[in-house]
């Protein structure tokens, strides 16, 4: 279902672009061939040293980080993404790889409550959660991201980590100029339509089209304060390591975190 002019981006829009076949070859060719990045490897070794943890991947899209998490050893993964065909791309290639013992699972990250197969039990059974590559920022609605945050701490044992990333509205002087423009035109009423909040982008590119909500700083140490998680360690990718040019042609700068469960 695309958006007719106008209309609000809703999650229903955000998975009809995930599922489109642009964005699926997309994904799946960084799967394929870019795999883990430098500063996702530097920053997993760091904050998950147990590679016997059980692990929870949200928004797993065709399996690019899983399958890195495998190679590093990982083999209790279970990963899930609301983009159907991303998570068959992620099964066949998981499956080609040697890694088919990956649990590959079609969920919402908004209703991860109503999701039978994320198992629910008492302690909760993940020993840490990775929302990578800016997809918590890619559900439309505070509240609907605060909802995906409760979801994967109420499935997290204490102390457990979660590692995500966020771009940053205030980087860089040209994104901060581009946005006090862009806040003129909240206050005139003159933004895109289809934005739910200030901080929203919509836009097509190679990768088809992307519904983008980009933060500052503030705005996720409130979230993660309001959902259970303690804000660890945050920063530019930049201050963490250089990437390939491969990686930075696929992906644009953005601010890694960490919080614990509480
Ligand atoms: C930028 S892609 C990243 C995919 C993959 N993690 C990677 O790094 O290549 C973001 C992913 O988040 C998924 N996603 C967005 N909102 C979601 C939600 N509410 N529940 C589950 N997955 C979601 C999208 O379908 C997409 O696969």
């Amino acid at each position: 279902m695309k958006p007719s002019t106008g209309s609000k981006i809703t999650a229903e829009t955000v998975r009809a672009d995930f599922n489109d076949p642009v964005a699926v070859v997309h994904y799946t060719r960084a799967a394929h061939f870019l795999g883990l990045w430098k500063s996702e490897r530097l920053l997993i070794e760091r904050f998950f040293p147990d590679r016997t943890a059980p692990l929870l991947e949200a928004g797993c899209g065709s399996g690019r980080v899983a399958i890195g998490l495998w190679d590093l050893d990982f083999r209790q993964i279970t990963a899930f993404d609301f983009a159907e065909e991303l998570v068959a791309q992620a099964k066949t290639l998981a499956a080609e790889r040697g890694a088919g013992a990956i649990r590959f699972l079609h969920a919402d990250a908004t209703r991860l409550g109503e999701c039978l197969l994320i198992d629910d039990a008492t302690p909760p059974p993940f020993g840490g959660a990775l929302f990578m590559f800016n997809g918590l920022m890619q559900i439309p609605g505070r509240e609907n991201r605060r909802a995906a945050l409760r979801g994967l701490q109420a499935r997290c044992s204490v102390g457990a980590p979660l590692l995500f990333t966020t771009h940053d509205r205030d980087h860089s002087p040209v994104e901060r100029a581009s946005w006090r423009l862009e806040r003129l035109r909240w206050d005139q009423g003159k933004q895109d339509p289809r934005l739910v909040e200030f901080g929203d982008r919509y836009f097509e590119d190679e990768a088809g089209r992307t519904f983008m909500h980009l933060p500052d700083r503030t705005e996720i140490l409130e979230d993660l304060a309001a959902t259970g998680w303690r804000g660890e360690f945050d920063t530019m990718r930049r201050e963490l390591t250089r990437e390939s040019a491969a990686v930075r042609d696929f992906s644009d700068e953005c601010r890694f975190w960490v919080a614990r469960k509480g």
